[in-house]
């Protein structure tokens, strides 16, 4: 029923951890079973250089985060905004149904993660 991608990413996911001194920071829950997933993102000009994430969440949950930080690794902020949780569930070759609100976390805590990073920014030179 999962894909062996998504099984590789459940069993060793990547990325895994919290980065302490993180530019952005994003947090967001899933309204139809409550889990959790935080995105921890490092930025060097306009380009996302590192990131992490913690999933308090389900097996599909851990590997929708895995692979949405190996797709958006090394990009810029505008080509992570554009990564969508179908996307992401689409890299992952697809969730069975009754999952696919678990790959609803992925895209959305990264999305978060860089609108805190620039709510920072903004802040500064504001
Ligand atoms: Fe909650 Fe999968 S059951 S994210």
């Amino acid at each position: 029923m999962y894909s062996d991608l998504v099984m590789d990413h459940f069993s060793h996911p990547r990325n895994v951890g919290s980065i302490p001194d993180a530019d952005g920071v994003g947090l967001v829950g899933n309204p139809v079973c409550g889990d959790l997933m935080k995105m921890f993102i490092k930025v060097e000009g306009d380009r996302i250089v590192d990131i992490k994430f913690q999933t308090f969440g389900c097996g599909a949950a851990i590997a929708t985060s895995s692979m949405v930080t190996e797709m958006v690794k090394g990009k810029t902020l505008d080509e992570a905004m554009d990564v969508s949780n179908q996307a992401v569930a689409e890299a992952l070759g697809g969730l069975p149904a009754t999952k696919m609100h678990c790959s609803n976390l992925a895209a959305d805590g990264v999305h978060k993660a860089i609108e805190d990073y620039q709510s920072k920014v903004g802040a500064k030179k504001g």
